[in-house]
């Protein structure tokens, strides 16, 4: 069943996670003023992350999207964005060295606030208030005043997007992002970070061949692709109001786009069949990421794909597996086979976190580092069985030194937890653990690289 979609045509499905709020008409007054505001992005650029995926679901580069579980307005600081961004810069420049492939980068920045949860409250010690849902929502204190959904948080939320948005356009363009500023992308927590000896030394090599190239004549100056970067953004579109609210008609081809961001995904809560979200994302232009978890079936899939990309569009679907390392193994195949069975282009990604989240000891949401990489290995096996591309991987990381996932090179235990657990909602991969998983994904790649070449050879 196919009906016209219009901007608002969602209101008439089921909505879930959505937030109730105490005065309808400050709500309605709210998203009318946020239709006044300027977009964030054009459909241009949209379109432009339209086609670099279009490379990805042809195996010819990888998809890495990254950032908080939840962007806050406490954490806004200009060194918190400059440190994600400098991560992603890393982990991006350690892909393609070993891959080969060029690295499309989306941040999970400027707009990711609004969250989903599974139960609509949260119980501590006898108290009874609605579950926190996202700085753009409701606050995270444990008070009815601050758990009320509040619509003036929209505001603030797209002030806070703008803003960050603004840093990244200024970082990726204005010189950060040269690739000859690779050695000074290294964040050495005082020696505590195994793999920033790793990166070092690979940086020494990048700078080495720059060097070289320059004296061939290569430089920032006569190839402008050396100065900078490209560099998109994305969020859960989730608060559809919001996303309504920021969806603007494109002059140049009339289509409509989400301009929120350049990329929007749905929630593996929010995917079920007759969903608001859905039909919401379906008409916009923007790329589309697909959460895709244990409970899916194959003729889910396929129906959710064929109302999402109708045409078919190379790169305008990005679908994101979450099953978690005990389960990817048994429920990815046969999904990816019927994808390849029906001829639809998708880029795969691996998100490796929300499968693999467990309670340590202290009582602290955790993520074992082991198991990340586990469903992240399993992922690559997985494409590899079935000969198709390992496109991408989507992580919740930060910049900064928290102590929120267990393991990795610096194995922080259950214990350690406690000493910088910041995250407003998931535990995210600290600074280290995201380079050393860096390092994991280019083996892998490589490995992908090895296997292509070797078929193409034959
Ligand atoms: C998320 O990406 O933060 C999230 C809630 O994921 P999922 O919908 O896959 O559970
Ligand atoms: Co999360």
């Amino acid at each position: 069943m196919t009906t016209t979609w219009t901007p608002d045509s969602w209101r008439d499905r089921e909505a879930r996670q959505l937030p109730v709020y105490p005065d309808a008409a400050v709500l309605a007054a709210t998203e009318a003023e946020l239709r006044t505001y300027p977009p964030l992005v054009f459909a241009g650029e949209a379109r432009d992350l339209t086609a670099q995926l279009a490379d990805v679901a042809a195996g010819k580069a990888f998809l890495m999207q990254g950032g908080d579980c939840a962007e806050s307005f406490a954490d806004f600081h200009p060194n918190n964005i400059r440190d994600t961004f400098r991560v992603l810069l890393q982990m991006a420049v350690v892909l393609t060295f070993a891959s080969k492939l060029p690295v499309v980068k989306v941040g999970r920045m400027a707009g990711q606030f609004a969250k989903p949860r599974s139960g609509d409250t949260e119980t501590v010690d006898g108290v009874e208030l609605p579950s926190y849902r996202g700085d753009n929502i409701n606050g995270l204190d444990f008070t009815a005043a601050s758990r009320t959904p509040d619509p003036a948080r929209m505001m603030r939320g797209y002030m806070q997007s703008a803003a960050t948005l603004n840093l990244l356009r200024a970082f990726a363009s204005g010189g950060y992002a040269s690739l000859h500023q690779v050695h000074q992308w290294n964040l050495d927590f005082g020696g505590r970070s195994l793999w920033s000896e790793q990166y070092q030394a690979l940086a020494d090599r990048i700078g080495e061949a720059l060097d070289f190239m320059a004296a061939c004549g290569i430089s920032p100056e006569t190839v402008p692709q050396l100065k900078g970067t490209s560099f998109f953004t994305s969020h859960e579109a989730l608060l559809l109001g919001y996303e309504q609210a920021l969806t603007r008609q494109d002059s140049l081809t009339g289509d409509w786009y989400d301009t929120s961001a350049h990329m929007l995904w749905i929630g593996d809560r929010t995917r079920f069949a007759g969903s608001a979200h859905v039909e919401f994302l379906r008409g916009v232009g923007n790329p589309i990421g697909l959460k895709v978890g244990p409970s899916i079936t194959v003729d889910d899939l396929l129906r959710l794909t064929d109302t999402l990309n109708p045409g078919n569009v190379p790169g305008r679907l990005t679908l994101i597996a979450r099953f978690g390392a005990d389960q990817v193994e048994g429920a990815l195949p046969r999904l990816v086979r019927a994808i390849a069975r029906e001829g639809r282009s998708v880029v795969w990604s691996c998100d490796p976190m929300h499968g693999n989240t467990v309670k340590a000891a202290g009582g602290y949401k955790t993520r074992p580092f082991d198991l990340i990489l586990r469903e992240v290995r399993s992922f690559f096996a997985v494409h590899r069985a079935e000969g198709t591309h390992a496109g991408g991987i989507h992580v919740e990381m930060t910049g900064q030194d928290v102590t929120e996932c267990t393991g990795g090179a610096i194995a922080i235990t259950d214990e350690g937890l406690a000493d910088r657990y910041e995250t407003q909602c998931d535990p995210r991969l600290n600074a280290s653990q995201a380079l050393e998983l860096a390092f994991l994904l280019a083996d892998c790649l490589k490995a992908e690289k090895a296997d292509r070449d070797h078929r193409a050879a034959a």
